[in-house]
């Protein structure tokens, strides 16, 4: 692993998904235990953290990490979509994580997606956030446009957990989930990027090379404030985990 040098955000370059995965669940277990279980993991979702997941499971089967007193809560989910619909990030959750190992079905949470009072339903979810200690670890991922969570571009650092008009980009880049590009929502909840900086790490996992284009925008550009990405060079411990391809054009 080479840390790059001169990054706005601290950024680390790994030859392959395989030491990245094992690295960041090593911090997971490391945090585990310095509170003996209970900690609270903000969690996303599509192909970037699907190795991690895999690799928290591995150790959950063979080193057994409980999983019982650890509190999840996921950052975003689509509008519109019955919890058991293959493409919800709920589903997704289970089917990678939740259901491989002992979360209690009560300490895993998903953003609210409920048509009436939406906005009381998401300021109660952050209050669950708060009443939990707050996050102590986020992974996130990254769109091809810079989006974190479901923070499109032009989303304001300060926001707060709401709903959200997708951009197109990020309907054709996740229609590959749905059996039909037509059935991608065009609404989802996430948490703001307010919510996403109060947690106390963040940790991006970006790979491949479809992300070499933002990557070198936030990394070599100015401090964009329309590009979500960027809030984290704010954060005092947040780090990048990418892959050569995805570092192509960092020079
Ligand atoms: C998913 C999420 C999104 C993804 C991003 C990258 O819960 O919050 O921000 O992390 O769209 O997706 P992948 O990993 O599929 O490239």
């Amino acid at each position: 692993m080479q840390s790059l040098p001169d990054t706005p955000i601290p950024t680390f370059v790994v030859d392959s998904q395989e030491p990245a995965n094992v690295l960041l669940a090593d911090e997971i277990a490391a945090i585990h235990t310095e509170h003996a279980g209970r900690i609270v993991l903000g969690l996303a979702t599509g192909s970037s953290p699907i190795g991690l997941y895999r690799e928290l499971v591995r150790r959950f089967q063979e080193d057994w990490i409980d999983f019982s007193f650890v509190q999840t809560f996921n950052l975003d989910e689509y509008m519109g979509l019955p919890a058991d619909h293959p493409a919800s990030y709920r589903a997704f959750m289970f089917e990678h994580f939740f259901e491989h190992t002992n979360f209690g079905p009560r300490h895993v949470h998903f953003p609210p997606t409920v048509t009436e009072d939406l906005d009381a339903a998401c300021s109660r979810w952050e209050e669950t956030i708060s009443a939990c200690g707050g996050i102590d670890w986020q992974l996130l991922g990254v769109g091809r446009n810079g989006h974190i969570g479901f923070n499109e571009p032009g989303s304001p650092f300060d926001s707060r957990t709401r709903r959200i008009e997708l951009a197109e980009s990020t309907r054709t880049a996740n229609s590959r989930f749905f059996q039909d590009a037509d059935e991608v929502p065009h609404q989802a909840v996430t948490m703001g990027i307010g919510t996403i900086l109060d947690a106390k790490r963040l940790r991006v996992l970006a790979f491949g090379e479809t992300k070499a284009p933002i990557l070198e925008r936030v990394l070599r550009g100015d401090d964009d404030p329309s590009i979500p990405l960027n809030a984290l060079r704010r954060h005092p411990d947040a780090a990048l985990y990418i892959d050569a391809a995805a570092a192509a054009q960092l020079g």
